[in-house]
């Protein structure tokens, strides 16, 4: 298999995730706590719009309409899953009046007006993509959010030392000998990638069980 292929397709991801989306939620015990102090640091008592990438089951999408958003505040989830679309979809039908959830293709442009909103949220999913993909992700959103405006993320990351060291390099060698296997995630290194103009509100990296997640929020210049 070459280096490239070694990368999900938006197109395979979405067949990957039509497939074992239904157990997405087992990740939670790596993923709880990164996702806290993410979230926690993302402020999201103040937003007006969040618009989340890969809303995958939804448990996200509701635990924030229904705690952490200001009543008033809307909600877009983008995922390329049907499945996992229609699963959002289910997750977000008490807070219909403010919840949209919408199948891209993982390709085009984002279904959402440039400088309109206050935080794009992407948790676990940047590990599946392509390098050029993770470009392309903070260049849209740069382009929707309003100016002073947050980007909040959480991904799988290499571990420094000891056993998340042993658990990373596991994972990547799972990941390379075949995608599916890990549902095309494996610990990336986010920085090379990080637009240089956004300051850092938050950067820290968080080992639950040897699995090492990094949790970044950053600030669009005013
Ligand atoms: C590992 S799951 C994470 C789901 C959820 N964010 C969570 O933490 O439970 C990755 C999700 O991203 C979606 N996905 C993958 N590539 C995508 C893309 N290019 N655009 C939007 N969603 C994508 C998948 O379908 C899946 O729902």
């Amino acid at each position: 298999m070459s280096r490239r292929h070694r990368y999900l397709e938006p197109e395979q991801a979405a067949r990957v995730y039509d497939r074992i989306g239904r157990w997405q939620d087992l990740g939670g015990f790596y993923e709880r706590e990164a996702m806290g102090v993410m979230l926690d640091a993302a402020e999201l008592g103040s937003a007006r719009g969040v618009v989340e990438i890969g809303c995958g089951t939804g448990s996200l999408a509701a635990s924030l309409l229904g705690d952490r958003l200001p009543a008033a505040a809307t909600y877009l989830g983008l995922d390329v899953s049907p499945a996992m679309v229609e699963r959002t979809r289910r997750a977000v039908e008490p807070f219909a009046d403010r919840a949209e959830v919408r199948l891209v293709d993982g390709r085009s442009p984002w279904p959402i007006a440039d400088h309109s909103v206050d935080r794009v949220l992407a948790v676990y999913v940047l590990d599946l993509y392509s390098p050029e993909a993770t470009d392309a992700f903070f260049a849209e959103a740069d382009r929707v959010l309003r100016p002073g405006r947050l980007i909040a993320v959480a991904s799988l990351t290499h571990g420094a030392r000891g056993v998340s060291r042993a658990v990373s390099a596991m994972w990547n060698g799972a990941w390379r000998i075949d995608p599916h296997v890990t549902g095309g995630c494996r610990p990336v290194d986010l920085e090379p990638h990080l637009p240089s103009t956004y300051r850092r509100r938050l950067d820290t990296v968080i080992t639950t069980w040897g699995v090492s997640s990094r949790a970044l929020v950053l600030q669009a210049p005013a």
